[in-house]
């Protein structure tokens, strides 16, 4: 059976200084997972290849367009993608900030987020619903797509795709734990439906 893996981008420089969005390199521990990440692929893939009684299988990597996501695969000796309709939410005036700083300069925005974490926009920025909205090309290539694929993306965007394939309601998206340096993998069931399972890989 083929398997979808989804992972974040290792820690980034901006991770560790509590800021959101931008567009920096991993921190030293996110470059820690970049190197683990292929070691931890290659032996699910292996196991899926011994089931399949060693019929070769094809693994395609799909990031995002910024560095994070770009520098954590790197080192994934399968052929890559990149899409723009993977890159992070978009926090408009808030890019840059660390949530503290939002309160503190923009105190209506972010009562605003609190109340309504899905439908929030950021002024020239982006809503849990357009990200839901924007990843929809992606999810009908993943469908279609009959090989294993790995998709290194962010917060926001994987909650989103792992929302949809496991059929979280809207609401709940935008508070969906997803930890930092894990594999996700998603296993397609016979009924159509996904199995998914958490694998810390730190
Ligand atoms: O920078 C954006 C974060 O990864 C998304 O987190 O939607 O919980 O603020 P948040």
């Amino acid at each position: 059976a083929r398997k979808i893996w989804f992972t974040r981008h290792g820690e980034s420089q901006y991770n560790e200084k509590g800021l959101i969005g931008g567009n920096s390199s991993l921190s030293k521990r996110g470059e820690c997972y970049a190197r683990a990440l292929p070691a931890e692929l290659e032996k699910r893939i292996e196991a899926l290849q011994a089931e399949g009684q060693g019929q070769p299988l094809s693994v395609a990597v799909w990031t995002s367009t910024l560095k994070r996501t770009i520098e954590t695969a790197r080192r994934l000796p399968y052929a890559k993608v990149q899409w723009k309709a993977l890159d992070e939410i978009n926090a408009g005036i808030c890019d840059g900030m660390t949530y503290k700083q939002i309160e503190v300069q923009y105190p209506e925005e972010y009562k605003a987020r609190g109340k309504d974490k899905l439908c929030y926009r950021y002024p020239a920025g982006e809503s849990y619903m357009d990200v839901i909205q924007r990843v929809e090309p992606v999810i009908t290539e993943l469908e279609r797509e009959r090989n294993c694929v790995v998709v290194v993306a962010h917060q926001a965007v994987l909650r989103a795709l792992y929302g949809y394939f496991m059929n979280v309601p809207n609401k709940d998206i935008p508070r969906l734990s997803m930890p930092l340096h894990t594999l996700i993998e998603l296993t397609p069931l016979p009924n159509g439906t996904m199995s998914a399972a958490f694998f810390p890989a730190d």
